[in-house]
Parts: C-alpha cells; structure tokens; sequence
C-alpha cells in the first residue's frame, strides 16, 4: 500500500511555481496576482481563506482579502465582484463558499468574469471542461488528477466510483475521469445519497473518490483488494483531548481500508494540500490569458 503524500506533491509544484514566479520578476513582469472574497467568519472557511492566501504570499504571488461581514447583501456582494471583475490588478479570484442563507449562491458564481473564475465554478468553464476544452479546473478535482499522474496510477478502462455529487467536487471528478487523456478515460459512476446498494457498486470499483462530508463512509467490505482510494472528506469531529477543541476526520476508515488498498489519501496531508496548490496554478494559467499569452 502506497500513501498519496499530497503535502509533498502540493509543495513540489509550489516549488515549481516559485522557480516561474522568480523569472517574471527577473524579467521585470507583474507576478500573479489572486483575491479571495469571504462572507462571514465561519472557523473552517476562515482557515483555508488564511492558507490560500498565505500559500500566495510563500510563493511570490501578490494576495488580496476581501472580508465582508455575514450580514452583508447580495448586491454588496454582487458590487464586489463587479470590482474585482474590472481591477486590471487582479488576474483571478475566489467567493470562498458556502455564502450565508441571505445570498444565492447561484447569482454570485454567474457574476464572476469567466476569464478570473480561477474556482472553475462559473457554467462557462464548467461547460468548457465537460466539452474537453482549455479552461480552469476546479481545484479539488485538479489535484486528484495531479495525484493520479504523479504517482502514475493507471485509469484507462478503469472503473471509477464517485461518492457524492456536489458541485464543488463529486459532479465534476465525474465528468473529468470519463474524459479522454490521461488520467481520464475511466468507467464512471456517480454514487449520491439515493443511491441503492452502494457496497456492491464500490465493491466492483477499481478507483473510489469520496467526498460526502461524513466520517468512516468508506468501510473495508465496501472496497475490493488493491482499490485507488481518494478520501476528500474534512470533518472537524469536536475533542476535548485535542488543543483546538476537535480533530479532522476523512471520510474513509484509513486504518481498516488502508489495509485493502493499493493507494491512499490521508486525511489531513492527502487532497487537502493539493486544492490550494492547484488554484495557485490556476492563478497562474489566469495571469498568463489575461497577458494573452494563453487561452
Ligand atoms: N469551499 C469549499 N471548497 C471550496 C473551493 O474550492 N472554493 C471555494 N471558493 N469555496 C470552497
């Protein structure tokens, strides 16, 4: 059994970045430059807020937070992103989400300019990626698939069980693991909360993604011998044991499944690390379209 070491993968391709950021200055170019929108001051959306935006201060890139209270309106939102839609400073930026109940989520993500969509969330790109165009790729399923080639896990012919259908992960890991290319060209099915049977559809699963939200989903007897496990799941599971006052849990039952699989995420330093590390590359393929030397 293998561990999928995403905290090393993800600072690899930061390195990575930091070598092409270090040229443009060398050059006498404008670095990337990101922001990222939070409404409210949710602990955990707070958290990843803070790491995306320090990530980009780590690797040379130029950050901006907007924070706006949770009482904020949907119009003064709207107005934000009108703002940073127009900011030739700004090459791409995020609403980080969930929004609170006041604001439709929906309205927000059609008024980011596609061309700065680096979430990958508005209809434009998403259609894009469906339809095996060049666009932005939502982070998370981006870092599955650099997971995949890196370790260079084989998906062709492959049958892939995807569990949870949520925009932000399930729906489009579904749509990228069907395409054509490398990783890609899998057998998919998309598993949700209706789902009957589900242990003798993952059972048949040579690669399982989970991204459901709920801890130790994924049990040994749903998994067959050697399965790819992808774990997305990030639950903060309240300890008082623990200094912080809870710990993170997967969605997988990593002592038991590991024991069965050939690869593994780990929950935390698995997928985690490699969503921020893809949406810095995204800001990057930003940068370079909004400079038109990419499309
Ligand atoms: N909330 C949870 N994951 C994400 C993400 O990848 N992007 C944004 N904007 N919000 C999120």
């Amino acid at each position: 059994m293998t561990i999928l070491d995403g905290k090393k993968i993800s600072n690899d391709i930061k390195e990575e970045i930091t070598g092409q950021v270090t040229q443009m200055k060398e050059r006498g170019e404008k670095v990337p430059h990101l922001a990222a929108i939070i409404v409210g001051n949710d602990g955990a959306s707070m958290t990843y807020v803070n790491s995306k935006v320090r990530a980009c201060k780590r690797i040379g890139f130029e950050s901006t937070l907007v924070r706006m209270p949770s009482t904020s309106s949907e119009l003064e939102l709207l107005k934000k992103i009108k703002e940073l839609n127009e900011d030739d400073n700004i090459d791409g930026f995020i609403v980080q989400l969930p929004l609170p109940p006041q604001i439709d989520t929906q309205k927000v993500l059609l008024a980011v300019n596609p061309d700065k969509d680096v979430d990958g969330f508005h209809p434009t790109n998403f259609g894009k990626m469906s339809l095996d165009m060049s666009t932005f790729i939502p982070a998370t399923p981006f870092g599955i698939l650099e997971l995949l080639e890196r370790y260079d896990i084989p998906t062709k012919g492959k049958h892939t069980v995807v569990i949870g259908r949520s925009h932000i992960v399930g729906r489009p890991m579904s749509i990228l693991m069907g395409r054509s290319g490398f990783p890609g060209n899998s057998t998919v099915t998309l598993t949700h909360e209706f789902t009957k049977n589900i242990t003798q559809i993952t059972s048949q699963a040579d690669i399982v993604i989970i991204a459901v939200g709920i801890p130790n989903f994924l049990k040994v007897e749903m998994i067959k011998d050697d399965a790819v496990v992808i774990d997305v799941g990030i639950t903060r599971v309240p300890d008082e044991n623990e200094e912080r006052g809870y710990y993170l849990a997967g969605d997988v039952d990593f002592e038991n499944v590991s024991k069965r699989a050939s690869f593994i995420t780990p929950v935390p330093g698995g997928v985690g690390p490699m969503t921020i590390a893809m949406l810095l590359k995204n800001t990057l393929l930003a940068r370079e379209r909004h400079r038109g030397e990419k499309y």
